[in-house]
């Protein structure tokens, strides 16, 4: 199959141009201007924006958390993900305590088969190296292309390690040549806090941010970047909320350390009140960290500007309000952690950053696309435009308005986080190596499509497909 692309205003982390693009098979062929070429199919993209399909590499599809299952499975998470313009993500298989790290990815893998909409990648969360994983196994992983290692210092009793793993980790990934992604939050304070809540009778969603103060944040981010440093492990710090986390990475950016960190789309636009909304409607933004408070909005924007945080991703862990975060309604400690995300990434950023000035367009690219994929050992064959590449491409409409809201989302999640909100500039026609998966905003892609992709080691490049033949 060929697609030319034609007319569209081709934008990367470093090019906007107005030219064509010839799309052969799964790849990328020609970019000029005014090609004279032949094609199956001819897309007229004039006044559209052509950009690279955004990489999400913070998600959780089909996973097992705070006593029930998140509500997207691959299938329906990659709809969602396909219908705002994301192409590839990095999904976390969570090792199950007692469980090889092995047999833990085959358990995820077994779950995407057949369902596939979209390329994703995994990273393995380390929960136990004492009965299930060993240090061998671990160093062995990023022969296999799963090359982060994640770890949670908090969610104490579930998935929260203690230092000397995190440690042995990061010693690991010194050599393995994996990237160490910690969420960052003092697991053990965290603890105390939640029990003397629950004990003082406080049990409404807002004690949820109540009990996880930014200090936490802050001490956790401080604590991984020391020991990372100590180990000599390139570091990545997830869903960082606050100026008590964005501090200690500036500050081992500007000593050149090994250390990048993202944001969530969330983090822009949700803050603490939305926690205290009547009739446990606040449930709905209880995820980790919290929503703080909103001051933190504009230490976030300046921290993408600037390059302290290098990505923004979605940590899409959705479930439904009605029935799942339910579970929490007499205890804010049992409402299952996490939002929907995936859907609406690109809409918040564009609109919020680029159309309303706070980001380039440029670099909008670069934190949605680029740089999650150079991070995450998918570069130059996702994240970019460029010949010989994968042909993953959103034709976006910058000017066509768009109303969010969760009647109308492919996510199975009964809520959005961004409901009603109105923003300009919609996804038109997504490729994915080739394929048409979205056209005229309808998810047309089939699942089984979408492959796993086995991704680079820490700072190598992952070669486009044919070369690497
Ligand atoms: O609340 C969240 N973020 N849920 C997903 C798990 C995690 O901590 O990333
Ligand atoms: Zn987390
Ligand atoms: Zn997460």
């Amino acid at each position: 199959m060929s697609v030319l692309i034609k007319g569209g205003r081709v934008v990367t982390a470093t090019d906007d141009v107005v030219a064509d693009v010839l799309v052969e098979g799964e790849r990328i062929a020609l970019i000029g201007a005014s090609l004279d070429v032949e094609a199956e199919r001819v897309i007229d993209a004039r006044g559209k924006l052509v950009l690279p399909g955004a990489v999400d590499p913070h998600t959780h599809l089909d996973m097992p958390f705070g006593g029930t299952v998140t509500i997207d499975d691959v299938e329906s998470g990659q709809r969602a993900a396909a219908r705002g313009g994301t192409t590839c993500h990095v999904d976390f298989c969570i090792q199950a305590p007692g469980t090889s790290f092995g047999d833990s990815l085959a358990e995820w893998k077994r779950k995407a088969d057949g369902k596939q909409v979209i390329d994703m990648g995994y990273h393995i969360a380390i929960t136990d190296l004492h009965e299930g994983g060993s240090l061998e196994e671990l160093a062995s992983l990023p022969e296999q292309g799963v090359t982060s290692y994640k770890l949670f210092m908090a969610y104490k009793g579930a998935l929260m390690v203690d230092d000397e793993t995190l440690f042995r980790s990061m010693q690991v990934a010194a050599d393995s040549g994996a990237l160490v992604m910690v969420h960052a939050e003092n697991g053990d304070a965290i603890d105390v806090l939640v029990k003397e809540a629950l004990a003082a009778g406080n049990t409404a969603p807002h004690f949820h941010a109540l009990t996880r103060p930014p200090e936490t944040e802050g001490e956790a981010t401080n604590r991984a970047i020391q020991l990372a440093r100590v180990a000599g492990a390139p570091l990545y710090v997830v869903h960082v909320s606050c100026k008590e986390a964005v501090d200690p990475i500036m500050r081992a950016r500007e000593l050149g350390w090994d250390v990048w960190g993202e944001t969530c789309t969330q983090y822009f636009f949700v803050d603490y009140t939305f926690l205290e909304r009547p009739d446990f409607e606040g449930a709905k933004y209880v995820y980790t960290p919290p929503p703080r408070d909103k001051a933190n909005q504009d230490v976030l924007w300046n921290a993408v500007r600037t390059d302290v945080l290098s990505a923004i991703s979605t940590d899409h862990c959705a479930f439904t309000w009605s029935e799942q975060k339910a579970m929490g309604r007499d205890d804010f400690s049992k409402i299952p952690n996490g939002g929907p995300g995936l859907e609406n990434r690109l809409h918040m950023i564009h609109h919020f950053g680029v159309r309303e000035g706070r980001i380039t367009l440029n670099r909008m690219v670069e934190l949605l696309c680029t740089n999650p994929a150079k991070l995450f050992g998918l570069y130059p064959r996702k994240g970019t435009i460029a010949v010989g590449c994968d042909a993953d491409l959103v034709i976006f409409d910058p000017e066509k308005r768009h109303l969010i809201t969760a009647e109308d989302q492919e996510s199975r999640s009964d809520y959005n986080l961004f409901e009603g909100t109105e923003v300009v500039g919609d996804v038109d026609t997504v490729l994915l190596r080739g394929a048409v998966i979205v056209d005229g905003g309808e998810v047309v892609g089939e699942a089984g499509y979408g492959r796993f992709v086995a991704r680079a080691k820490f700072g190598e490049q992952l070669a486009p497909a044919a070369a690497a033949a």
